[in-house]
């Protein structure tokens, strides 16, 4: 039996809708077939963009999407991907599968995929193989709208009016695919090309510097000290693997012991995004800048037979409830993170819809970030939860993991039974606001390597979750390794 509290009156800040953040990459099949198709492919689209998948992703309300890396951003040359499409210079991806990149999906391809979905683009540059031009004038060309040769470049192309665009990174992983620098060589840089990427719109642009990766805390020293003064955001990645960087697990094929292993990996995170804060918090007391955790999710080994330059992997319940773990994290540390964006969206990693030919499913991650839509930019409460854990690595992982928020009248509570053998009886609380209706939605698994899969029914969906409320206090039975969504009225 776990029981929580959870203070209306308690609140910890905004929980940013940015948390709720997407990264697409070209990589593998996340643009071309994931998210893009020849026109005239046969597949349903609009200029190019898959109706299938535009309409499951729109279902999530994505605040912003992250493009076009990754690492692949280092290498991108932007004026390869503008103009006549069948004029663009061909491109080998050297990073991912050494395939042949045609540059069909360029600037106004993103953009139009951005419209289409109802997102923000966040555009990551290239500092690695980029010159600090390139980098100037690709914001000119997106977001100027008097007369120069740029902004009328753009318009021979087919856009009049500039593009809304608020987010852009200099630079991605800059510490290895990015150009494997010292962190300060890249706050040296990252002075340089920031003060030419100009503002144009209406809106400033709020510019992200490359962070560190996963526990490199002097690289956030050093490009906090040298460069705070001139950043918006600074980046942090961390991947989730059940065993290490060489050998990742398989996605679909693990014991209890990959299964909780993944998991304390999630655990992990949290000290690390608080040995960054700590970090922050010297440089910036007043935490004027965001910590943004541009890359984040489970990566596994590839599934047999694909390529492994693709990093395809499926999904099972292990990454939905991985995933609410994390975004739990990100909403207890609101007052810091303001964005982070999972990788990737589409066939990459741990995907939110995976593709096969003109076949498309929807994973359970996808239904975490679907259940969860409610918390963003919900005022974040304070949870008071006793429950059991589980020793795994030296860390603990909770039984249960619980976030509530408070937005429009509504009490959002998202909280998951880590249990791969028992279910959880819940109590749970509510001082300081009244209950009159309760409602809920939980998917569970019946195995904990079950998945959805091509040609088969779902498995793995959200059902309803009957509560029970007697004088403020709500009582649920959550099934064993279930993820889910309570709305308190
Ligand atoms: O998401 C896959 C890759 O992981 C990205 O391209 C890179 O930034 C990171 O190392």
């Amino acid at each position: 039996m776990a029981k929580a509290i959870i203070n209306a009156k308690r609140k910890k800040g905004k929980i940013s809708k940015y948390i709720y953040g997407q990264f697409a990459e070209h990589l593998g099949r996340c643009i071309y077939e994931g998210l893009y198709v020849d026109e005239d492919s046969g597949i349903e689209n609009v200029n190019g963009m898959r109706c299938d998948v535009v309409n499951a992703l729109k279902e999530l309300d994505i605040p912003v999407l992250r493009w076009p890396g990754g690492c692949f951003a280092d290498d991108y040359h932007w004026r390869d991907g503008i103009g006549e499409k069948s004029k663009r210079p061909y491109m080998v991806n050297t990073n991912w599968g050494k395939v042949v990149e045609n540059n069909h999906f360029g600037t106004h391809e993103f953009f139009e995929l951005c419209e289409q979905l109802g997102t923000e683009p966040y555009i990551c540059g290239n500092v690695g193989s980029g010159s600090v031009k390139e980098m100037r004038d690709w914001v000119e060309y997106m977001t100027f709208g008097g007369d120069s040769p740029l902004a009328n470049e753009r318009r021979a192309n087919g856009r009049e009016e500039p593009w809304k665009l608020k987010y852009f990174g200099v630079g991605n992983e800059n510490w290895g695919c990015g150009g494997n620098m010292r962190p300060e060589y890249y706050a040296d840089l990252y002075r340089r090309y920031s003060v030419f990427i100009r503002n144009y719109g209406e809106e400033p642009l709020y510019k992200i510097a490359c962070g560190a990766n996963e526990r490199d805390t002097r690289w956030t020293e050093v490009v906090m000290e040298n460069a705070g003064h001139a950043m918006n955001g600074i980046s942090l990645h961390n991947y989730q693997f059940e065993r290490n960087w060489k050998d990742k697990g398989d996605s679909i094929k693990f014991d209890s012991d990959g299964y909780y292993t993944l998991l304390s990996d999630v655990v992990r995170m949290e000290s690390i995004i608080k040995e960054h804060i700590t970090v922050m918090d010297k440089y910036d007391p007043e935490k004027k800048i965001d910590l943004i955790v541009d890359e984040w999710g489970n990566w596994f080994n590839v599934m047999p037979g694909t390529n492994p330059g693709f990093l395809y992997q499926q999904n099972t319940i292990r990454d939905a409830i991985s995933a609410m773990m994390m975004l739990h994290c990100f909403h207890e540390h609101c007052d810091r993170v303001h964005m982070a964006n999972i990788a990737q969206m589409v066939n990459v990693l741990q995907a939110m819809v995976l593709t096969e030919g003109e076949k498309m499913v929807l994973t359970p991650t996808y239904y975490v970030f679907k259940m969860m839509k409610p918390h963003m930019d919900a005022v974040s409460l304070d949870v008071d939860l006793e429950t059991g854990g589980r020793e795994v690595n030296g860390r603990t992982v909770p039984d249960v993991s619980m976030s509530a928020s408070e937005k429009d009248g509504k009490i959002t509570i998202s909280l998951c039974n880590t249990s791969l053998e028992k279910c959880e009886d819940l109590e749970i609380e509510i001082r300081d606001a009244s209950v009159s209706a309760v409602t809920g939605e939980v998917m569970a698994a019946e195995n904990m390597c079950d998945y959805n899969d091509f040609d088969c029914e779902e498995k793995l969906h959200p059902t309803e979750l009957k509560a029970q409320v007697k004088d403020g206090v709500i009582k649920v039975t959550l099934p064993k390794m279930a993820a889910a969504v309570i709305t308190v009225e």
